[in-house]
């Protein structure tokens, strides 16, 4: 059985499907078997799907009543099932949080993201499902890191020491379907999106 990521987080833009597309991308790229699967409702990773038009990034489609049993079927004829969520607490978000082997919410170094991660905190404990909190967008010489693992208090023990800084290659690469390290292979976006998959990898394995 292949593993299944949810990508979830209650406030919007925090970058679920901008993170979900470069880890598909570089788990396909390792020559891992990719299912993508959309249950938000804005349907932008299924345009991002079409606009790439790739074999090896399979995009399931999926319907809320059937998200479960899809999920799990996915995860039979692939390594990695990424699911991108509907943002707000809802029975499907639940379903898909009972299925998956990890959460992953991206969140802004800001007090509203930061506390929106309270909510699929919540949700992920429900579903005794672990979840790991990925801090994304974080702007050049930032001294908010300490600040943001004050306000995370006691869940900052949840933070990956991986993060994502705050560039224009991340959203640009998506317009054209593709990622920031395949329009540039040697960047700090690449070198970032490498050691988030691998620190990923490190935790599925550990879990
Ligand atoms: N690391 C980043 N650097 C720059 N822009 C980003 C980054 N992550 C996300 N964005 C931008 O932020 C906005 C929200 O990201 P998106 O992935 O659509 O969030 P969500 O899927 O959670 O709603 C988009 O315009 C996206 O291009
Ligand atoms: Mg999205």
């Amino acid at each position: 059985m292949g593993q299944i990521i949810t990508f979830a987080q209650q406030k919007g833009g925090a970058g679920k499907t901008t993170v979900l597309a470069h880890l598909a991308v570089a788990w396909a790229a390792e020559g891992r078997r990719v299912a993508l699967v959309d249950l938000d409702p804005q349907r932008s990773l299924t345009r991002w799907a079409g606009l790439r038009d790739d074999p090896d990034l399979a995009l399931i489609d999926s319907r809320d009543y059937r998200a479960a049993s899809d999920l799990r079927s996915a995860s039979r004829a692939h390594d990695v099932v990424l699911v991108d969520s509907p943002g707000a607490a809802s029975t499907l978000l639940d379903a898909a949080l009972r299925e998956s082997t990890l959460v992953i919410a991206p969140c802004q170094p800001s007090a509203l993201d930061i506390w929106a991660i309270e909510s699929i905190r919540a949700a992920a404990e429900r579903q005794r499902t672990p979840l790991r909190i990925l801090l994304n967008r974080v702007p050049p010489r930032t001294t908010s890191i300490q600040e943001v693992l004050a306000a995370l208090g006691p869940r900052s023990d949840l933070l990956l020491d991986s993060c994502l800084g705050n560039r224009v290659a991340f959203s640009q690469s998506l317009l054209q379907g593709r990622t920031a390290p395949e329009i540039s292979r040697r960047s700090i976006a690449a070198e970032e999106v490498s050691a988030l998959r691998a620190e990923i990898d490190a935790v599925l394995a550990a879990s």
